[in-house]
């Protein structure tokens, strides 16, 4: 009997020829299973089309799973929880969609009696350790293969055999890019931006095109920090995200341009359109202000930047980040109420209101009119107290630090 293999199928240039290539080289059965995580919002390809491509390439089945709810709700969801953004600023888009596929993958070689799952992944970057540790952490018996790691094509040579196959690509020798999209948003690569100094071209962004236009405002309702109304009318996630995308993205709002630390040592120049992602991020870290006790705000930053690393990592399926779930979980309680956010062209974002039933904002407490109902006598011996130290310790210095440097004439 043939050796099965499910593969984690794009409809793409690579994932095309490592269908034909592994049955050609290994001689084995493939599954193609394409994850529909919301890549493609626009459907300028049908399902129907790509799944014809996986069946021309040679897969003996090519299945379609409809996953945009579960990334939204198992996996943006929590990334929105945590203000889970890399480095301080990527919003993982496609670290999270790995996760979400690697589940599928693993439930569909169950399915077919597999033993071992395929990406098209080269050797260079993250995704091929998101989808070998996520499969390993789910399923150690399964064998994980990597065609791309051993086959040494360029892409231009990808499309030389794609040919030579048979295979119906819409990659041509002169696509450059190499684009990674999902409901969470679009990560865009090569071409002019491997200089890293080379300003990004206009041409493969979809999300942000336009960038004129009147300002946009949206109030964003949260419960328990779960984003769930745009302007008081209850959205599922996939379709809130799928929305904000569209109106943020509509006043230029939402691009990045950043090098970036791979998990495998490589420095990379990154450009990414998530819109949604960054205003739902943004919002929600507003939000938090309003309502998390400060030891618990800023406990939770220094563990929202773990909780990134170990997305990014390829750790989603781990014991670590299963820990810092419930903590994170734990503080989102209270994080109920409303961010109003107003985009304004070219790419600008500000956050203008937020209000909460649990708000720990005190009027009386922070007013300077009359209403104040702060003991400010209480101040005195607490200002004291605090800088004892520092005033014991100025003591002893002498005059030392009371000279400026420069001093006027
Ligand atoms: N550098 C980003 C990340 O690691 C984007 C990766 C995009 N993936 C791709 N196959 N083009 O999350």
């Amino acid at each position: 009997m043939k050796k099965k293999v499910v593969l984690a199928y794009s409809g793409g240039l690579d994932t095309s020829v490592a269908i034909r290539w592994m049955i050609e080289e290994w001689g084995v059965e493939v599954v193609a299973v394409l994850v529909d995580v919301g890549q493609d919002p626009a459907g300028s390809e049908s399902f129907e089309q790509i799944q014809a491509r996986a069946l021309a390439a040679g897969a003996s089945a090519c299945v379609v799973v409809d996953a945009r709810d579960e990334m939204a709700e198992e996996f943006c969801a929590p990334a929105i929880a945590a203000n889970a953004l890399y480095e301080g600023r990527y919003p993982l888009v496609s670290a999270l969609s790995r996760p979400v596929i690697v589940r599928h993958l693993v439930d569909q070689a169950r399915r077919h009696d597999a033993t071992a799952v395929a990406h098209g992944c080269t050797g260079k970057g993250n995704d091929q350790v998101r989808f070998e540790v996520g499969v390993h952490a789910l399923a150690p018996d399964l064998e994980v293969l990597a065609p791309a790691r051993n086959w040494g094509l360029t892409r231009a040579d990808s499309v030389d055999v794609a040919h030579k196959w048979e295979i119906p690509i819409t990659a041509t020798r002169e696509k450059i890019y190499s684009i990674d999209e999902n409901l969470w948003g679009r990560a865009i690569e090569c071409g002019a931006m491997e200089d890293p100094w080379a300003a990004p071209p206009e041409e493969p962004f979809t999300l942000t095109r336009v960038r004129t236009g009147d300002p946009v405002e949206v109030v964003v309702g949260f419960h328990a920090g779960v984003p769930v109304a745009l302007d008081g009318e209850p959205l599922a996630l996939a379709a809130l995200i799928a929305r904000l995308n569209a109106l943020a993205g509509a006043t230029g709002f939402g691009r990045l341009d950043m090098v970036e630390n791979r998990r495998v040592g490589i420095k990379s120049r990154e450009v990414y359109e998530c819109p949604a992602a960054l205003a739902l991020i943004g919002a929600h870290q507003d939000l938090e202000g309003l309502v998390l006790e400060r030891d618990l705000a800023h406990e939770k930053r220094r563990l929202e930047t773990r909780w990134a690393e170990l997305v990014y990592d390829g750790l989603w399926f781990s014991p670590l980040k299963e820990a810092l779930d419930a903590f994170i979980d734990e503080t989102q309680r209270h994080v109920t109420g409303e961010v109003r956010l107003t985009f304004s062209p070219p790419g600008v974002l500000a956050i203008s209101g937020r209000r909460g039933p649990a708000a720990l904002y005190d009027y009386g407490l922070a007013t300077y009119e009359a209403a104040d109902t702060f003991r400010h006598a209480d101040s005195e011996g607490f200002v004291r107290i605090y800088g004892l130290g520092v005033r014991t310790w100025a003591q002893r210095q002498g005059a030392k630090n009371a000279t400026p440097r420069r001093s006027s004439p």
